[in-house]
């Protein structure tokens, strides 16, 4: 009797030891971090996807209403300054050339990153087309809400002008026209830049 007494308490124990063992090993196991949230940022802070038009691959703009009137100059008279331009071909070069030059400008490629370049070469072409009178409509926004937050100062208008200039003169356009057509031009300065040379945030 008193041997099985001792067997049994032997076994007790040992049963209390594994059972402490085992909570002990529960207590030791790493904890696994509870699954990250997969946290739709996007749609917290309510940002829309934006998705190209898949026939001109340009991105939707907020809607405004179309206009020549948006073009911010009233177009020449006569068709000398098309002419002067080469027509609509020769716009169409000189606006992407431009637009090339800018993109490619140390002085100014920060401004155009993240911006849809496509739409800028569209509405600029037809801006030039309209002001020169070559037979476009103009169907971009007005100046300031085109410009209105992208901290554009005097000098880099000049160095677009410049980038401009150059197009120009890449496609001979007489400088008595390439004077013409910066003068239609000049008048938006306030419209495309915003005062004062200092930026908020430094330019990358
Ligand atoms: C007289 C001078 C200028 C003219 C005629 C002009 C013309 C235009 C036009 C037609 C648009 C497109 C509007 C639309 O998308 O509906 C535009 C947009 C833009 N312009 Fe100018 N611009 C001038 C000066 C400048 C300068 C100096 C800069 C910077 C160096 C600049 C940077 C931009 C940028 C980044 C956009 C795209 C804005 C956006 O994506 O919302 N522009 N500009």
């Amino acid at each position: 009797m008193g041997r099985t007494m001792k067997g049994i308490r032997v076994i007790a124990i040992s049963a209390a030891l594994m059972l402490s063992a085992a909570s002990l090993h529960a207590q030791q196991a790493p904890q696994e971090p509870p699954p990250e949230a997969a946290v739709d940022w996007d749609k917290e802070f309510g940002v829309t996807e934006k998705t190209r038009d898949p026939v001109t691959g340009e991105l939707p703009v907020d809607p405004y209403v179309q206009s020549n009137a948006n073009a911010g100059a009233a177009p020449f008279k006569g068709d000398g300054m098309a002419r002067a331009f080469g027509g609509k071909d020769g716009i169409r070069r000189i606006a992407q050339s431009t637009v090339a030059r800018s993109e490619a400008d140390p002085r100014i490629k920060a401004i155009f990153e993240k911006h849809d370049m496509g739409r800028l070469r569209r509405t600029l072409f037809e801006q030039f087309c309209y002001i020169l009178n070559a037979g476009c409509d103009y169907t971009g926004r007005a100046m300031p809400p085109s410009h209105k937050g992208l901290g554009t100062t005097r000098a880099d208008l000049n160095a677009l002008v410049e980038n401009l200039q150059a197009a120009m003169r890449e496609n001979r356009v007489p400088f008595a026209a390439q004077n013409r057509f910066l003068a239609k031009l000049a008048p938006m300065d306030r419209h495309v830049t915003e005062r004062g040379e200092k930026r908020l945030l430094p330019r990358r």
